[in-house]
């Protein structure tokens, strides 16, 4: 059994990771290969601030918020192991304001400590007065990924720096099974008109007097799009903004200016933060995540795809989930292809 997985970001290498674990002692040989135009750290995963926190709502889409509690365990349950470092994860407590009062958000349950905040914290954030505490987790992809990578070299998975022009061109070279995780620019190989960039940008600061995450919402200019304020293990990340059908990756001043105006107003010590950089990426914006099996027929070749793309502003925050049901997919096609032990799948 030969899998090929394109994309080397939080999605690709976390679901090549979950089907090593969940099939390599009953599947032999398995290959699992990884082919990407771009790894760690150069990866939109690898930019992300990799805070654990999915939209406010889920809107009816109880899927990706059982998924999102996955991740959540998973990562919890890895804290204690010692590996923790490497793999760029640990626990920090933070805020989300509302200028208005908001229902409870749909991960109140997932996350540790969710309460409302009480008169006196609000009164530390002027113009806001409503919101929720709760203690979160952060998975830094510049940690996250090379932890990612170690681990499957480690099992014997080959990595492919190559850009991939169609699903035909793996299939040919023998893959069995193609998964899909090729992120913002998934419309390349097959076009998806669903899928749209949210395109950010964040500004890195060295603050290391910051503890706590503070996310602003504002229901009139969107998710993102407002201040935030987000310590990492080195640096604090400053955001917010989304600009959806945006596909620039270049910075921009004017935007620039507008994070720095926002989060110096909510934290005035940022005045004095030295700004070591700036960033711009794409968010694989979608109405939800695309997770799901397609057999293309192409000529007298059959090829098995799975895609997994569209994670939007929560790719970290959903991995696990995702790459746990990707790999079930997988079994799927194992059994209907009769080339695993079918009362163990
Ligand atoms: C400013 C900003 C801040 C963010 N902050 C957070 C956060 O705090 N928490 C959170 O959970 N999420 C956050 N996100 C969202 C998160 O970054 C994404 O959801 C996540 O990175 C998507 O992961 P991915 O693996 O699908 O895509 P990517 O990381 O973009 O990886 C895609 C991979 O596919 C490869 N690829 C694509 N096309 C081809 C091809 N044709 N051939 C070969 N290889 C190909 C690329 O080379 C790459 O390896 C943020 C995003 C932005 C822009
Ligand atoms: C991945 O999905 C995208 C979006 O539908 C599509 O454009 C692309 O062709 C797919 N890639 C493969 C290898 O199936
Ligand atoms: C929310 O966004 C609107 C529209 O851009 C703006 O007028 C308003 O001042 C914002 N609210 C806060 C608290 O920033
Ligand atoms: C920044 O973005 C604005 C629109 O949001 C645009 O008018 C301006 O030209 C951009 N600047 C640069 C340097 O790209
Ligand atoms: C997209 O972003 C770039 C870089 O900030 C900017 O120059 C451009 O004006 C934006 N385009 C749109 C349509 O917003
Ligand atoms: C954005 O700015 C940073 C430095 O702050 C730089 O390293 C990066 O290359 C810039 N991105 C682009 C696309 O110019």
């Amino acid at each position: 059994m030969r899998v090929a997985v394109i994309g080397a970001g939080v999605i690709g290498l976390s679901t090549a990771q979950s089907i090593y674990e969940q099939y390599h002692s009953i599947i032999s040989p398995l290959t699992i290969e990884v082919y990407a135009d771009c790894f760690t750290p150069l990866t939109t995963s690898d930019g992300a601030a990799g805070f654990w926190q999915p939209y406010l709502y889920d809107k009816g889409n109880v899927q990706e918020t059982k998924w999102n509690k996955e991740t959540f365990d998973y990562l919890l349950s890895c804290l204690s192991s010692p590996e923790s470092i490497q793999m760029g994860i640990f626990l920090q407590s933070g805020y989300n304001l509302c200028t208005e009062p908001a229902p409870d958000p749909s991960f109140k349950d997932i996350v540790l400590g969710f309460r409302q905040l009480t008169e006196r914290e609000l009164q530390l954030f002027p113009g806001y007065n409503y919101g929720w505490f709760n203690t979160a987790l952060m998975v830094e992809g510049k940690a996250y990924l090379p932890w990612l990578m170690d681990w499957l070299q480690k099992r014997g998975v080959k990595f492919y720096h190559r850009k991939i022009a169609s699903f035909k061109e793996l299939a040919e070279t023998g893959a069995d099974v193609t998964i899909n995780c090729t992120g913002m620019r998934s419309g390349e190989l097959q076009p998806d008109p669903e899928l749209k960039p949210g395109r950010g940008q964040i500004v890195k600061v060295d603050a290391p007097w910051l503890k706590h995450w503070i996310l602003t919402h504002n229901f009139s200019t969107g998710v993102y799009n407002s201040p935030y304020i987000i310590p990492g293990s080195r640096l604090v990340t400053v955001g917010g903004i989304f600009q959806l059908g945006n596909w620039s990756q270049q910075n921009n001043s004017t935007d620039h200016k507008k994070i720095w105006e926002g989060a110096c107003e909510l934290e005035p010590s940022l005045k004095h933060a030295r700004i070591v950089e700036d960033w711009s990426g794409l968010r694989p914006v979608r109405s939800k995540v695309r997770l799901e099996r397609e057999t293309i027929q192409s000529g007298a070749t059959t090829i098995e795809v799975i895609h997994n793309y569209g994670h939007g502003g929560f790719g970290l925050t959903i991995h696990r989930g995702c790459a746990q049901e990707a790999a079930r997919l997988f079994g799927q096609i194992v059994e209907q292809k009769g080339k695993g032990p079918k009362a163990r799948l």
